[in-house]
């Protein structure tokens, strides 16, 4: 806790996701309108809002969540139409190609409107904004009559929130008020792309891949590959998602993950150790250890949705360490694949 700062009274309001009450809104936007920050569901993760436009406002979700102030936010709009109003003249092409994603997982890098906080956008030039698919999101920024920037709701470090109790576990006393819609859809950030160059760069992969986005975008410029006159996505650079106890990655063949997880294991004598394994490779590990499967190998967008709730259960279960199987980073994997790595502290090649 800050010094000086009496924790606040976090009120959690259940929301129905699909025809929120408009008076539960009209409590949150009254909130933002006020210069206040509130934790509300979209379909990825939960965020933490503030009003995009208000200096203030924008910083106060900063110190709520710990954040280092060069992080930039993204600026979350309810409709088409209010892109001109965060964003400084899209081009026409860029907006026919938003209309095809959202609303939806997908956050694009502008040129930012004058009207938006550079504390929001970290003083970049620039403004990553997203229209969220959740009907709770698009009933709030609605309300607000504002833009509203929202990271997601955890403290910073910590897995991203994808229900209101995970919001709560970290941000308790630190923010007025949570609306609770339940548990996310996809359970992992947007994608966030960067399309004012010549060829498209992934900042940030996400529910939608390149392999999604190709056929309208053309092939993706690797930015860890190409050139680098543009920066990549600030927050890249911070540890992320990461569960309290040092997380081993085995990747290699799914068979050859499981014998090195147990051969390593074995050392770990007297440590409570925790498995992050699937359906299929459940059952191949001792009891004695703490097995969670993320989901069947076979659904990779199940597994996603599980991976930070699992990683906040070794939390709770006060592991000493943890062993995860990896996967080829093809498709929505890459995704997993791309959370998993920043989860872990080592990783190791089964063959
Ligand atoms: O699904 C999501 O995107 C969630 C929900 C709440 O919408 N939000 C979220 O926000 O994940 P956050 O702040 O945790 O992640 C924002 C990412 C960071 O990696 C940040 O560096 C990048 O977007 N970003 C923001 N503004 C940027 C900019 N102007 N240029 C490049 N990257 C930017
Ligand atoms: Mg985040």
């Amino acid at each position: 806790m800050d010094i000086g700062k009496p924790p606040l009274k976090t009120t959690v309001l259940k929301v129905d996701p699909l025809a929120p009450k408009p008076s539960v809104i009209a409590k949150a936007a009254h909130l933002i309108k006020s210069g206040e920050v509130v934790a509300f569901p979209t379909e990825t993760v939960y965020g933490l809002g503030a009003d995009a436009t208000s200096d203030d406002a924008v910083r106060k979700i900063f110190e709520a969540k710990g954040r280092p102030t060069d992080n930039p936010l993204i600026v979350h709009i309810s409709s088409i139409g209010e892109l001109n109003k965060v964003a400084h003249s899209p081009s026409p092409r860029v907006v026919e190609f938003v209309s095809y994603y959202w609303p939806g997982p997908l956050t694009v890098i502008f040129k930012k409107a004058a009207r938006i906080s550079y504390v929001a956008t970290a003083g970049l030039d620039t403004v990553a904004v997203r229209m969220p698919a959740h009907p709770v999101a698009l009933a709030l920024i609605s309300a607000a009559e504002r833009p509203i920037a929202a990271p997601s709701a955890n403290l910073s470090g910590r897995p991203s929130p994808t229900s209101a109790q995970h919001v709560v576990e970290d941000l308790e006393g630190r923010i007025p008020l949570v609306l609770d819609a339940g548990e996310t859809h996809y359970g992992v950030e947007s994608t966030v792309i960067d399309i004012s160059g010549e060829r498209p760069v992934l900042l940030r992969p996400g529910p939608i891949t390149t392999s999604d986005l190709s056929p309208l975008l053309g092939e993706f410029r690797e930015p860890s590959q190409g050139h680098r006159e543009k920066p990549l996505a600030p927050g890249m650079k911070y540890t992320h998602y990461a569960p309290k106890a040092p997380l081993t990655l085995v990747v290699g063949n799914p068979n050859g993950i499981v014998d090195k997880i147990l051969a390593l294991s074995k050392r770990s004598e007297g440590a409570k150790v925790g498995i992050l394994c699937t359906d299929e490779t459940y059952s191949r590990y001792p009891d004695e250890f703490v097995r969670i499967s993320l989901g069947s190998r076979f659904a990779p967008y199940g597994m996603l949705r599980n991976l930070y709730r699992c990683l906040r259960m070794f939390d709770k279960i006060h592991v000493d360490e943890i062993y995860a199987e990896g996967f080829d980073e093809v498709g929505i994997n890459a995704t997993l694949m791309n959370r998993l790595k920043k989860a872990a502290s080592r990783l190791l090649d089964s063959s």
